[in-house]
C-alpha cells in the first residue's frame, strides 16, 4: 500500500510559525494549501511578457480565504473557553466563522447587511446554524455594533481585527514562498478591509526576516471605484459596488496597510465595476479559473498597471483571488447574458445536431 501524508490543516502544517501550544486543541477543516496556478492564456492577450500566477483562495472549505484566518481565531477562542463568536460580515466571514463554530461546537452571531450578500455566502451561514442577523445597514455600520456588543456580552469577535486571523492568513504569503522558491515581484490582493494585505506582508517579512527569502514584494491593493477609501484618502460614507466582499467604506486595518504599502514601496489603485466584471469573465473564458468578483479585482487591477507599464515587463506577479465563483452565482448569470440567452431546444436528436452545427 502506498501512503501519501495526509493533510491537515495549514496549523498543523505552519505549527511552529503560529501562535499554538502542542497541546492545543485545533479546529481545522483542512484549510490553505491552495494552487498556485500560472496563467497560460491571459498574458498573450495583453501582449506583455509578464508572469502571472493566481492564488486561488476560492479552494479553501468554506470557498474563501476567510477559513485561514478563521481556523486560527476559532481554535483561539475554543482554547480560551469562548462559547461564541461573532463578526460583521459581506459574506465570506459569516460562512467560514459558522462554519467552523460548529466544528467546534459553539454559536457564532452573524451581522449582514440586508440584501447586500451574495447568495452562496448567505446558503452557507444559514445551512450551518449560524444565528443570521440581517441588518437595515451597511457592513461598516455593523462591525461597530459588533465592537461595542463585543464589550458586554461574553462572545469572541472573528472579524480581521481579531489578531489570531492575521495569523493564519499570514499562510498564504509561506505557501507562494515555498512554492516559487523565492519572492514575486508584485503580489496584488484586493482590498476591503485591509486585513489580507497586512497578514500577507506579515507572512512575507517573516520569511525575509529569517533569511529564507532575500527579497519580499510590492505589495499592490486594488479597490473598487464606488469604495475606495484609500484611494480617496478619508473613508467613505456610502460605499457601493457589484464586489459585494469589498463593499466597505471604514477598513478595519487603515493604519497598518498605509504601513505595507510604504514598507513596500507599493501602492493603492481602484478598477471601475465593468473592469472588474471584465476580468471576472476574462479569466472563467480563457483560463477556466471562476471566482467570485471582489477577488477578480486582484487581476482587473495588475492587467491595469500591467498595461501602463506601472508594473513592467519581465515580472513575476501574483494575485490572489480571494473567493470562489459560486459564491455569488446571481452576478455570473447576469453577467453570462441571464438564463434568457441559453439555448432551448427540443428533445431530439435533430435538434441537437443542429444546435451544435450552429455554433461549431
Ligand atoms: N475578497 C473577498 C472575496 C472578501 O470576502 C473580502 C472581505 C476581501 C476580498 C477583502 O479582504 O477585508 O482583508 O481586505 N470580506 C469580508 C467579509 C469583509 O465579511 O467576508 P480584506
Amino acid at each position: 500500500m502506498l501512503f501519501r501524508q495526509r493533510y491537515i490543516g495549514l496549523i498543523d502544517r505552519y505549527k511552529d510559525r503560529l501562535p499554538v501550544h502542542d497541546d492545543t486543541r485545533i479546529i481545522s477543516l483542512g484549510e490553505g494549501n491552495t494552487p498556485l496556478i500560472r496563467l497560460n492564456n491571459i498574458p498573450a492577450l495583453l501582449q506583455k511578457d509578464v508572469d502571472i500566477y493566481i492564488k486561488y483562495e476560492g479552494l479553501n472549505p468554506t470557498g474563501s480565504f476567510k477559513d485561514r484566518g478563521m481556523t486560527m481565531a476559532v481554535t483561539k477562542a475554543v482554547e480560551e473557553g469562548s462559547k461564541a463568536i461573532i463578526c460583521a460580515s459581506t459574506g465570506n466571514t459569516s460562512a467560514s466563522a459558522a462554519a467552523y463554530a460548529s466544528r467546534a461546537g459553539i454559536t457564532a452571531f452573524v451581522l449582514i447587511p440586508e440584501g447586500k450578500i451574495a447568495l452562496g455566502k448567505l446558503a452557507q451561514a444559514m445551512m450551518h446554524g449560524a444565528v443570521v442577523l440581517q441588518i437595515r445597514g451597511n457592513f461598516d455600520a455593523g462591525m461597530q455594533l459588533v465592537k461595542e456588543v463585543a464589550e458586554h456580552t461574553p462572545v469572541t469577535i472573528v472579524n480581521s481585527i481579531n489578531p489570531y486571523r492575521l495569523q493564519g492568513q499570514k499562510t498564504a504569503a509561506f505557501e507562494i514562498l515555498e512554492e516559487l522558491g523565492a519572492s514575486p515581484d508584485y503580489h496584488c490582493i484586493p482590498v476591503g478591509n485591509a486585513g489580507n494585505i497586512t497578514a500577507h506582508w506579515m507572512g512575507y517579512s517573516e520569511y525575509h526576516k529569517n533569511g529564507i527569502v532575500n527579497t519580499r514584494p510590492v505589495m499592490v491593493g486594488y479597490q473598487a471605484a464606488g469604495s475606495a477609501p484609500f484611494l480617496r484618502g478619508a473613508m467613505v460614507e456610502n460605499p457601493e459596488t457589484v464586489a459585494t466582499a469589498i463593499r466597505i467604506g471604514h477598513p478595519q486595518s487603515w493604519d497598518k496597510a498605509w504601513n505595507v504599502q510604504k514598507d513596500s514601496s507599493g501602492w493603492f489603485d481602484e478598477c471601475t465595476d465593468k473592469v472588474i466584471l471584465d476580468a471576472q469573465k476574462m479569466l472563467a473564458e480563457k483560463e477556466g479559473i471562476f471566482c467570485e468578483p471582489a477577488s477578480a479585482t486582484s487581476l482587473a487591477g495588475a492587467m491595469q498597471d500591467i498595461k501602463t507599464g506601472k508594473i513592467p515587463e519581465g515580472s513575476k506577479i501574483v494575485c490572489t483571488l480571494t473567493g470562489h465563483g459560486l459564491k455569488d452565482p446571481d452576478t455570473a448569470i447576469k453577467q453570462s447574458g441571464g438564463e434568457g440567452s441559453l439555448i432551448t431546444i427540443d428533445a431530439t436528436l435533430d435538434s441537437v445536431r443542429s444546435a451544435i452545427m450552429d455554433h461549431y
